[in-house]
């Protein structure tokens, strides 16, 4: 009786507690897996003594692809079954943005994806730095290839009738050049008009969001290239130069706030899925590779933060700056194991 009751209370604490995985340097390097994200997979889809699933999501700053190819190649590479319900990327929270604005600029990612991003999450009018440079190649003298692929799957139109109403970074530029000069041009438009300029700087600007703020990102090459957060950099910069006035923005991803409470919402629901509650548990636990998105957003929302050294932070002890609250691990098995061990 006293081992069924230690089972029964194990199992309590079992669902009580939960796992937030970074992606990138945690689970895999890319497309290539680091094999204890295997392995943790495995253990909290069930293979642990008690027999049962231990509830995570998946909260990656990537972007870039629609969540269920996204979820369909990680689930090949890590050989488990991720479901799009337990999984975030920096874009998804802005799917809500869908009943604000009619008609959008999607910026960033490979081979016309993002339009098919923005497509599901329900943007009606969606329009990506191609169309506007297959309808007008003078807007970007500095934009020197522009293949048949790409002038095959835009969409030009006469932009001067075209009102957009906000711009959504959704991933990495994939030219600079380009995407900088078109967003200032819409940034200094009346009211999202190309062709036009606003008499006002600020009131008849257009809001512009980025869906995450990573200065960095580790890459095959040997240190970590740049990300969204430079791309961003560069535009204020060039912006405040041009126009006096400091760019107003609004960033997506870890570690706003606004990121870590949609995966509250995202996680209560999968709690519902798995074990026939909907609420949230007392004991989650961040799994990161970076201290400034992963660590620091985990810790201001009060969650148990875990920095693994198979990723961007390689250093000796715990970080200096953003501190992982319990603890630095080798990989992302030391880190599950331990805060297992500690909960059950
Ligand atoms: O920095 C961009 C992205 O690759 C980071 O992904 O999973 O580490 O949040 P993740
Ligand atoms: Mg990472």
């Amino acid at each position: 009786a006293q081992l069924q009751d230690l089972a029964a209370q194990k199992t309590g604490a079992a669902k009580d507690m939960a796992f937030a995985f970074d992606i990138d340097g945690v689970l895999v390097h890319g497309d290539r897996l680091i094999p204890e994200g295997k392995r943790v997979l495995e253990i909290l889809n069930g293979d642990n003594e008690l027999g049962i699933k231990i509830p995570h999501i998946f909260l990656t700053n990537g972007s870039g692809k629609i969540e269920t190819k996204r979820c369909a190649q990680l689930s090949k590479i890590l050989g488990s079954e991720i479901s799009t319900q337990q999984f975030i990327q920096s874009h998804t929270p802005m799917s809500a943005l869908a009943e604000y604005y009619q008609t959008v600029l999607v910026v960033g990612g490979e081979n016309y994806q993002c339009r098919e991003v923005a497509q599901t999450y329900g943007f009606k009018d969606i329009i990506v730095p191609n169309d506007i440079f297959a309808a007008q190649p003078t807007i970007s003298p500095l934009k020197e290839f522009f293949t048949d692929e790409q002038r095959r799957t835009s969409n030009p139109r006469d932009f001067s009738k075209v009102k957009i109403d906000a711009i959504l970074v959704f991933s990495d530029s994939r030219d600079y050049a380009t995407d900088l000069q078109i967003i200032m041009d819409l940034l200094q438009s009346e009211n999202g008009v190309l062709g036009t300029r606003a008499k006002d700087p600020v009131s008849q600007r257009i809001p512009i969001y980025f869906s995450q703020g990573d200065l960095l990102c580790p890459s095959e090459h040997p240190y970590p290239r740049m990300s969204q957060g430079t791309f961003r950099i560069a535009l204020e910069a060039i912006y405040k130069q041009i126009t006096g006035v400091e760019l107003e923005r609004v960033v997506y991803g870890k570690p706003e706030l606004a990121t870590y409470k949609y995966a509250d919402e995202v996680l209560a629901s999968w709690m519902d899925t798995i074990h026939g509650e909907e609420k949230l548990p007392k004991n989650i636990y961040m799994i990161g590779d970076n201290p400034q998105s992963d660590i620091i957003g985990g810790n201001m929302y009060g969650w148990n933060t875990c920095l693994v050294r198979t990723g961007v932070y390689q250093g000796e002890g715990n970080d200096d700056e953003n501190p992982a609250n319990f603890g630095v691990f080798k990989n992302v098995l030391e880190a599950v194991q331990t805060a297992l061990k500690k909960e059950l």
